[in-house]
């Protein structure tokens, strides 16, 4: 099958196309054939590892060191990244009992990735699940990371209807799923990007877009109940004074310092900050599925890429300015062959 494949860590150039092994299911498998994949924050990150210095990891240094462990010093363990996928299963291992042959799915690898590739084999208990019936292949694709992300994050912070929200980083993978998924709790939502993003932050349904190139919204006199700070670009003193007085200050990228805040803020004080990863687990891939289902999320495709020019696409990511989301389309031959046989 062809996979893109990285033997040494680098820049885009590093991920080559190649013929390898198509992978054989085990009793407890499924074998899916991948029509679409993404690139995302993680993809970018792994890829150029060596490069990512504790100072520039966006988590403390113990979780470095284990990442480090994880993807390997100085040359890749896992050696076919991409996180998430949606695509048909060609075949099922003799004890699946919740998957069968031809079933479309979706679904997301975490930092095990896997999904630059034709085929894929994973566990069918692992974080996989049928495709949204209201999404084709390229959408489906794109959205497990981030809302899977967000849904969990939000869930720490328990968001009341008429409560409001602001999203720090609202127009990326993460945070367009967070203004998304704060609007179906009922939360009045602001979302802070810059100029490009503002009309998307609106579209996902913000109530009110800032931009932070124009404007500082820790300095505009508005309080809200719960600041999200993705990136984790603001800080909780510069945002104390824009929490309401049991706002809650959440973090998805943080370092000692803001785990330090947590601990304080958490004995001494109303106002809280909370620092938290999200695992990404099946039963959030379901609850992100009905939420599609119920047109409360959709994916919001920035650029499409053929697996072939990866290495553009992971260019394009590394910008940090992504509206969204970034698709990969995986073509197969089976494809072509069935086209032609129409014609
Ligand atoms: N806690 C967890 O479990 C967990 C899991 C995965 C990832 N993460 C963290 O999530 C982050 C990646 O998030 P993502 O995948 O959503 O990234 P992304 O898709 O690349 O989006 C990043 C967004 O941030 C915006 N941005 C850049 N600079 C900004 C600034 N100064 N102020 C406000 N917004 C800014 C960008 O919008 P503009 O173009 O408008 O600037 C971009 O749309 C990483 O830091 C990673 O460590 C945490």
């Amino acid at each position: 099958m062809k996979a893109i494949i990285f033997t040494e860590y680098g820049p885009p150039e590093v991920l080559q196309l190649k013929e390898v092994e198509k992978p054989v299911p085990k009793d407890n498998e499924i074998l899916i054939r991948i029509y679409a994949t993404s690139v995302n924050y993680g993809d970018t990150l792994a890829r150029n590892f060596k490069e990512i210095t504790p100072g520039k990891f966006n988590m403390p240094f113990l979780l470095w060191f284990f990442a480090k462990i994880y993807f390997g010093f100085r040359k890749p363990k896992i050696t076919i990244l991409g996180s998430e996928f949606a695509g048909e299963i060609q075949s099922a291992g003799k004890e699946v009992r919740s998957f069968k042959q031809g079933d479309q799915v979706f679904g997301y690898l975490g930092q095990n990735m896997g999904a630059y590739a034709e085929y894929l084999c994973m566990p069918e208990n692992g974080c996989v699940a049928i495709k949204p019936t209201n999404m084709t292949y390229e959408e489906a694709a794109v959205v497990p990371y981030g809302a899977i992300m967000a849904l969990n994050l939000l869930g720490k912070v328990n968001i009341q209807p008429g409560q409001k929200v602001l999203v720090n980083g609202a127009s990326g993978g993460i945070g367009g799923a967070a203004v998304q998924i704060a609007r179906y709790f009922g939360a009045e939502v602001t979302g802070v990007c810059s100029t490009p993003g503002l009309e998307l932050v609106k579209s996902l349904g913000a109530d009110s877009a800032i931009d932070y190139t124009q404007e500082d919204f820790t300095q505009n006199g508005e309080t809200y109940d719960l600041i999200f700070d993705v990136l984790g670009k603001s800080s909780f003193s510069r945002c104390k004074s824009s929490l309401s007085q049991n706002g809650r200050y959440l973090l998805a990228s943080f370092k000692m310092k803001q785990l330090f805040q947590m601990l304080w803020t958490s004995m001494i004080g109303s106002k809280r900050v909370i620092c938290a990863i999200a695992p990404g687990s099946k039963e959030d891939l379901i609850s992100v599925k009905e939420l599609i289902e119920a047109e409360k999320i959709k994916a919001v495709i920035d650029r499409r890429y053929p697996l072939e020019q990866i290495a553009e696409a992971h260019r394009y990511v590394e910008k940090g300015h992504k509206k969204g989301h970034v698709v990969i389309t995986v073509e197969h031959k089976q494809n072509l062959i069935n086209q032609e046989e129409l014609k």
